[in-house]
């Protein structure tokens, strides 16, 4: 399965409206898709645990969905200049290396001016010192309090660019399956060499 990653847990977050839009373009073109909304995750279970001992059972669900995904599609919006806390918090209760080695990844940031591009670029930085492989074609939406109003997009240049960015990245996550190069193809020669 390949999941978009919601990357804040604020309530009627214009990164979940994005996500519904980005689920149906994939969807439209044949592949299966799940929204993964940090609002619907009660991170609240983990204060005073390990990080990757006892995780509770909804974190713990969520981290192998993550761990066992073909691919990720994140959606970020710019919280002070990067990405929000509450996706880094998350992302520090994944498995090593397997929710990130060889995982193909592609970017989507939301803000004012800039559109994301800190958070994105934040967060690419911490796939990429990881080893994913990060899709080089990002989506920005910029000024978004305008243009994304109730679940619709009014920005038609960053929907022909998500349009774009949803074929060719299906294109990269086969390429990669084909030559036998992602996560998931990788963990099936390992567990045949054991
Ligand atoms: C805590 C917080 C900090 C923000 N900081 C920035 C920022 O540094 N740069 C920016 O362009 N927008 C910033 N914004 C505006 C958000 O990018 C914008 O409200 C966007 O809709 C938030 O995405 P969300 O609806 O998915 O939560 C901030 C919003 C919040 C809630």
């Amino acid at each position: 399965m390949n999941y978009i990653v919601v990357g804040t847990n604020r309530p009627e977050s214009r990164s979940g409206q994005i996500a519904k839009v980005v689920q149906q373009l994939y969807r439209a073109q044949g592949e299966s898709v799940e929204i993964l909304d940090l609002q619907q995750l009660d991170l609240s279970t983990l204060t005073g645990r390990q990080y990757w001992q006892d995780q509770p059972a909804q974190v713990k669900a969520w981290v192998d969905l993550i761990s066992q995904s073909r691919s990720l599609v994140m959606i970020v919006p710019e919280y002070n200049g990067s990405f929000p806390g509450v996706l880094k918090y998350f992302i520090d209760h994944w498995k090593f290396p397997d929710s990130f080695e060889s995982r193909p990844v592609s970017f989507i940031g939301l803000g004012g001016r800039f559109g994301g591009l800190r958070a994105v670029e934040h967060l690419q930085q911490v796939f990429a010192y990881r080893n994913a492989y990060l899709f080089p074609e990002r989506v920005f939406f910029m000024n978004c309090s305008k243009t994304i109003v109730d679940g619709q997009i009014n920005d038609p240049v960053a929907m022909d660019l998500l349009q774009l960015q949803v074929k060719n990245f299906s294109r990269f996550v086969a390429a990669l399956e084909s030559a036998g190069l992602d996560a998931l193809s990788v963990a099936k020669h390992r567990a045949k060499g054991k």
